[in-house]
């Protein structure tokens, strides 16, 4: 990206129906990797606690944690369109705690948007965090930091009840000030109608095609890992094993000491190792 994307262009890419292209990454190296693409948005997700740190939910991701690696996102991608995810329990609270994280984002890691995974229960949260100047978007569908209660994740919408309660959960949202959605897991007859009747740019995840865009995981899209995925994931790479064999290259070849060689080492300068020499048998 050579200009910074703005929220305007989000709107204006739904205007125009051209797809916005988003990724879930969390490290300086691979969001450097992403700004040289023509993907418009990353998500710094709080999927970082599975993903980066092993544990099974997203659950454990912290304030600080999250800020820290925003922070370095932002760093390798100076002008993708930047979204960090609000962790668990760091909206909660109420207002005051949701408005101060949310500005932690923006002010110390230069995020242009925060995410809340939101229910009903959410929309003053929504409200107070958009009426303090931060751009949010609203996550509802499948809501992760929601395992406790549900126990597993499953498709969201699949009845007309269902559907007519999340239809009308988008709308609240978008009055409460949410700039955006994110769809995860939704019935794509339902994400098509939600995204038709917003006036928000809608990203899916999991929801089908009839969203404004699409997001996935970063290393699910390169294939880093052999995990079991849910089905809407696709990869697009095999660096999984692509990296197992780099290692495996790089383990044969020290074992057998082909690795470094002279090309990948330093030297003394010309003459200096002979003087040494003489130092060290003046020295003995
Ligand atoms: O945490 C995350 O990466 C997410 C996306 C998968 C939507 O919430």
């Amino acid at each position: 990206m050579d200009t910074k994307v703005t929220i305007a262009d989000l709107f204006r890419f739904k205007h125009q129906n051209r797809k916005i292209v988003a990724v879930s990454c969390y490290d300086y190296t691979t969001a450097k990797l992403v700004s040289q693409t023509d993907v418009q948005m990353i998500l710094v997700g709080d999927s970082a606690a599975q993903i980066v740190l092993g544990f099974d939910s997203t659950l454990p991701a912290k304030m600080d944690f999250m800020v820290t690696i925003t922070a370095a996102v932002r760093r390798g991608a100076p002008n993708i369109f930047l979204v960090a995810d609000m962790p668990f329990l760091s909206y909660q609270l109420g207002d005051v705690e949701a408005i101060r994280n949310a500005g932690r984002f923006v002010a110390e890691a230069g995020a242009q948007m925060v995410k809340i995974e939101a229910t009903q229960a959410h929309l003053d949260i929504i409200k107070s965090v958009s009426d303090a100047g931060i751009a949010v978007m609203a996550h509802i569908g499948i809501l992760p930091q929601n395992i406790g209660k549900t126990g597993r994740f499953k498709a969201v919408a699949t009845t007309a009840d269902v559907a007519m309660e999340l239809i009308t959960l988008a709308e609240q949202m978008v009055k409460c000030g949410a700039q955006s959605l994110l769809l995860e897991g939704t019935a794509t007859e339902i994400a098509e109608i939600i995204t038709k009747r917003s006036e928000v740019p809608v990203i899916s995840c999991g929801s089908g095609s009839g969203c404004d865009g699409q997001i996935l995981v970063i290393n699910d899209i390169l294939g880093l890992t052999k995990d079991s995925s849910p089905k809407f994931v696709k990869s697009y790479g095999n660096l999984n094993q692509n990296t197992i064999d780099a290692l495996n290259a790089y383990s044969k070849e020290v074992s057998t000491g082909q690795f470094p060689n002279a090309e990948h080492s330093y030297h003394m300068k010309p003459g200096e190792l002979e003087r040494l020499h003489a130092l060290l048998k003046k020295k003995c």
